[in-house]
């Protein structure tokens, strides 16, 4: 497996709180993780720690054999940018703006021109279930169609690793399901890893592997022990 995104001896403190241990982890190519744990284990720190959006107090971080973890904040909202992806509960989309517009502003922000960039955001709509939505607002689409847009815009700048954290988090069982399921999916046909926090271990078992977060420390259980 070639790694694409590792973290080596990661720790991080918030005064007295030791949110990361020690924690090693490293995401192949394509491979798909799941972060479970119980609320308050760490699991959102480790994930902003990989995604450049927390610096860790002790360790480092590795994109493609590179350290970023002492990168200026310029270069590293510009690899964010351009190298991750991102999905969150829910909320993040731009309610003004259309929904292939919002899958757009990735593209927009690296400099491409705002009608090719809606031209290639729109690519997104058939794979993703949303066919005929391209012109809906948030506010319009159901919680399922609002993540899967948010899914579109995590992916369409060709990211390396795509971040979700709890993504189905506001949704019920079912669509939750059918979110993970493209998810996991389309990331994979993406080319892309995706590294996803969830409490929920029926989402998890979309992923290849499931990692056990727990006060700050990372235990490995095969997917197939955890269920
Ligand atoms: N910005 C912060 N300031 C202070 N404490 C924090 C902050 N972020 C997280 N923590 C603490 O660090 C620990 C891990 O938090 P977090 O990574 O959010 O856990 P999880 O995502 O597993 O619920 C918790 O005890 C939490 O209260
Ligand atoms: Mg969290």
């Amino acid at each position: 497996m070639s790694i694409v995104l590792a973290g080596y001896g990661l720790t991080k403190k918030y005064g007295s709180t030791t949110a990361l241990a020690g924690v090693d982890i490293e995401v192949g190519e394509r491979d798909s993780l799941a972060i479970m744990g119980p609320s308050g284990s760490g699991k959102s720190t480790l994930l902003h720690t990989l995604a450049g959006i927390i610096r860790p107090d002790g360790g480092q971080v590795l994109l493609g054999g590179e350290r970023i973890d002492r990168l200026g904040e310029n270069r590293l909202s510009a690899l964010r940018r351009s190298r991750f992806g991102f999905v969150f509960q829910s909320g993040q989309l731009l309610p003004e703006l259309p929904a292939e517009e919002n899958v757009a502003l990735p593209l927009m922000l690296e400099g491409v021109p705002r009608k090719q960039a809606v031209e290639r955001a729109r690519r997104w709509f058939a794979p993703l279930g949303l066919d005929g939505l391209e012109r809906r607002r948030p506010g319009q689409l159901s919680g399922g169609q609002a993540q899967r847009v948010a899914i579109a815009r995590a992916l369409v700048v060709a990211p390396d690793v795509v971040f979700a954290d709890e993504p189905t988090g506001a949704l019920d069982q079912a669509t939750s399901h059918e979110v993970i399921r493209l998810l996991t999916s389309v990331t994979r046909e993406q080319g892309a890893a995706l590294v996803m926090v969830t409490h929920d271990a029926d989402m998890a078992a979309h992923c290849d592997r499931i990692l056990q977060v727990s006060d700050g420390r990372i235990g490995t259980y095969d997917q197939f022990t955890v269920a």
